[in-house]
């Protein structure tokens, strides 16, 4: 009877509840739904069309990001795997499976030149506080784990699209319909003449010319 409890309590309950909660809902794969933004932070002023299409599979977190209005393309060719790629271009999501504003997720970012960052952040202070600890602990090899990425870039529509797959036992949130977790998605923008200053775009606004502020994350339901 006590599962029997749970179970209704959940399905007839929870769920309708964070439903309407959630930013974002997001549906099993093959259909998608979009996180999108055109928002400058912390100042709100315009960004390029930035979009994240997000779907899942009972194994997978399966992300689509398109930077429109993009023109530099701007990345360091000599940065590989886990490199700082955060100093030039990049597409971000942050990801927290639970309910809470966490101290701890995981950061994924892609380049325009295919390259990707993954590191699960360790952020006690919720707001990268000065004077707290801020850490990060990489996964080394995401591609033997189980990563997937391929990029497009096409520059005479000053369109780039990032592909990426991330394994969902990263987070133990295997088969995750009905589950609540926090993400909030970024894109950064320099160029040659700009370096190494930045424009930072963001789906939640986080106030801060910083992305590590959890409290500002959204909510994402999985249907
Ligand atoms: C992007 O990188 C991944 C992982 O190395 C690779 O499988 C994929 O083919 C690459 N795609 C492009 C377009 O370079």
């Amino acid at each position: 009877m006590r599962l029997v409890t749970d179970l209704a309590v959940s399905a007839l309950f929870l769920a309708p509840v964070f439903a309407r909660m959630a930013d974002l809902v997001v549906p099993r794969c093959p259909a998608t739904a979009p996180a999108k933004f055109t928002t400058q932070i912390p100042s709100g002023g315009p960004c390029p069309e930035t979009q994240v299409d997000l779907c899942y599979t009972d194994t997978t977190l399966n992300l689509k990001f398109t930077a429109r209005g993009e023109t530099n393309f701007y990345f360091d060719p000599s940065q590989t795997t886990n490199g700082d790629i955060w100093e030039y271009e990049v597409m971000e999501a942050f990801i927290y499976k639970g309910t809470s504003d966490p101290q701890t997720y995981f950061e994924y970012e892609v380049s325009p030149n295919n390259v990707t960052y993954n590191s699960f952040v360790y952020n006690p202070s919720r707001v990268r506080a000065a004077g707290q600890p801020f850490d990060h602990a990489f996964v080394t090899d995401p591609f033997a784990d189980g990563f997937k990425v391929n990029t497009a870039l096409n520059k005479p529509n000053k369109l780039w699209t990032t592909e990426s797959s991330i394994p969902l036992a990263l987070f133990n949130g295997e088969d995750p319909k009905g589950s609540v977790w926090r993400m909030n998605f970024f894109r950064t923008i320099t160029g040659p003449d700009t370096y190494p200053n930045q424009q930072l775009c963001g789906w939640k606004n986080t106030n801060l010319a910083n992305f590590h502020v959890t409290p500002a994350f959204g909510t994402v339901l999985f249907k």
